[in-house]
């Protein structure tokens, strides 16, 4: 039998201490693709070390881009592109290479990318990002897994989104900034990351306004210039970390993280009994355990993240009472909840609504990751659980999370990677 990696948790150990929040995952992967849109080269600072960061470097050097890191940092030298094609085995590694259609259309005019990997997690189409594309002038085939758009100049436009969409809302943005005249987006997406990514256009001389309201207008460019940029603190591993604070009955303090980006799960928190503090850039969660069930719907910002759901949802096999999570943005989301039923949660899962009976306490089990928030979720259950918990597919876990064991186990858990049998 062939051996693979897998994290083994011996769970019951509450962390406590202090960590540091990363750059975000999906904003570094919109304000990464952005880069190809400069006219000179720009530096991001504070970019997360984790997998799909690398594929897109990887992607973009592909493309003719020269990349130099330095520790979190990269410099950008988007100048000399080569091709306009970003190699389709990558591209299908990860949702956010979708962001180099409208980079590369928004710069050189033209773009072919396969349809998009990532999570699975249900239908995830890109109809909004392509009818943007078209009402901006491309033209946009979209056949056999392949989309590709060219144009020989992009105008600007209104463009309604028909749904709330943080990919389609950045993918516009960015072709936009090139484009000739005014684009307005009406239903844009809100989230941290469409303000970081519209901050980022701007330091580089693009002219977006109305970022983190619904409605987003972009004044066309056609020059872009160098600067240096640093993107925000992840809103989906802060909340990770201050749920497994939580879950361990532990004393956390995040540093370096947006505290108006967490209401919505601090909020659930305080109603569950936990204490969260904030000050600046700082979070600290405290619990004593006695949780309270407590109801959950996600929603786009500033709702209750989608990408929260999993993790939340696995601390609220342990609350006492029924909680209900409905999660309205994806349709197979709850896979993680699936696999903690062997460590004897109770849940029940109807369509897009998992009703969950607290329990005490669970059992440590072997279990698969189904992807990356999926992971995160099983983490924490890991740490909750009494025993051994063997997490499978560590690897998606690795896609979003910036070596999440060691930092764990710097505050305090007992967590290692393992090469096991499979
Ligand atoms: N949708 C459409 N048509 C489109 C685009 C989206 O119908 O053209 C639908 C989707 O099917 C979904 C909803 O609109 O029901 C929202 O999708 P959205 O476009 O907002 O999601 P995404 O761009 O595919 C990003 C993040 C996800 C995060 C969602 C929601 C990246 C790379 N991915 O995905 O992150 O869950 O926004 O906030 O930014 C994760 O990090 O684990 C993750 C899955």
């Amino acid at each position: 039998m062939p051996f693979v990696e897998k994290l083994v948790i011996h769970g019951g150990h509450p962390l406590r201490g202090d960590v540091q929040v990363r750059g975000g995952k999906n904003t570094s992967l919109a304000v990464l693709s952005a880069a190809l849109l400069c006219d000179e080269p720009v530096t991001l600072e504070n970019l997360p070390d984790i997998e799909d960061v690398h594929v897109l470097l990887e992607l973009m050097r592909r493309l003719g881009a020269r990349i130099q890191r330095s520790g979190r940092n990269a410099t950008i030298d988007p100048r000399q592109l080569t091709s306009h094609r970003p190699a389709p085995e990558l591209c299908r590694k990860l949702r956010g290479s979708y962001y180099l259609l409208g980079a590369l259309l928004g710069r050189v005019g033209e773009g072919a990318i396969p349809y998009p990997g990532g999570c699975e997690i249900g239908a995830r189409p890109i109809d909004q990002h392509i009818k943007g594309f078209r009402a901006l002038g491309a033209e946009v085939d979209d056949r056999y897994g392949m989309v590709e758009a060219r144009t020989t100049g992009l105008v600007g436009t209104e463009v309604f989104l028909d749904c709330v969409t943080v990919g389609g809302t950045i993918n516009v943005m960015l072709a936009a900034a090139r484009a000739q005249g005014n684009t307005m987006i009406f239903n844009a997406a809100k989230e941290p990351h469409v303000v970081d990514t519209a901050n980022f256009l701007n330091s580089m001389g693009a002219r977006v306004r109305g970022a983190g309201t619904d409605v987003i207008l972009i004044r066309g460019t056609q020059r872009l210039h160098g600067c240096t940029y640093t993107v925000i603190p992840d809103q989906i591993e802060t909340g990770t970390l201050m749920i497994a604070a939580a879950a361990t009955q532990g004393d956390v303090t995040l540093h370096g993280c947006i505290p108006a980006h967490m209401e919505a799960l601090s909020a659930k928190l305080l109603e569950m009994g936990v204490r969260v503090d904030e000050q600046d850039d700082v979070i600290r969660v405290r619990s004593l355990g006695g949780h309270r069930a407590v109801n959950i719907k996600t929603q786009a910002y500033p709702g209750f993240p989608t990408d929260l759901q999993q993790p939340m949802s696995a601390l609220l096999t342990t609350a006492s009472g029924t909680s209900t999570v409905v999660e309205t943005i994806f349709d197979k989301r709850f896979k993680h909840l699936d696999e903690m039923l062997r460590m004897g949660a109770r849940a029940h899962i109807s369509d897009r609504m998992a009703v969950i009976e607290g329990m005490p306490g669970l059992l440590g089990a072997p279990v698969y990751a189904s992807d990356l928030r999926a992971g995160a979720a099983l983490v924490i259950a890991g740490l909750m659980a009494s025993g051994d918990t063997e997490i499978g597919n560590p690897q998606y876990i690795d896609r979003g999370y910036e070596k999440l064991e060691e930092r764990l186990s710097a505050l305090g858990a007992q967590i290692r990677r393992v090469m096991m049998q499979e």
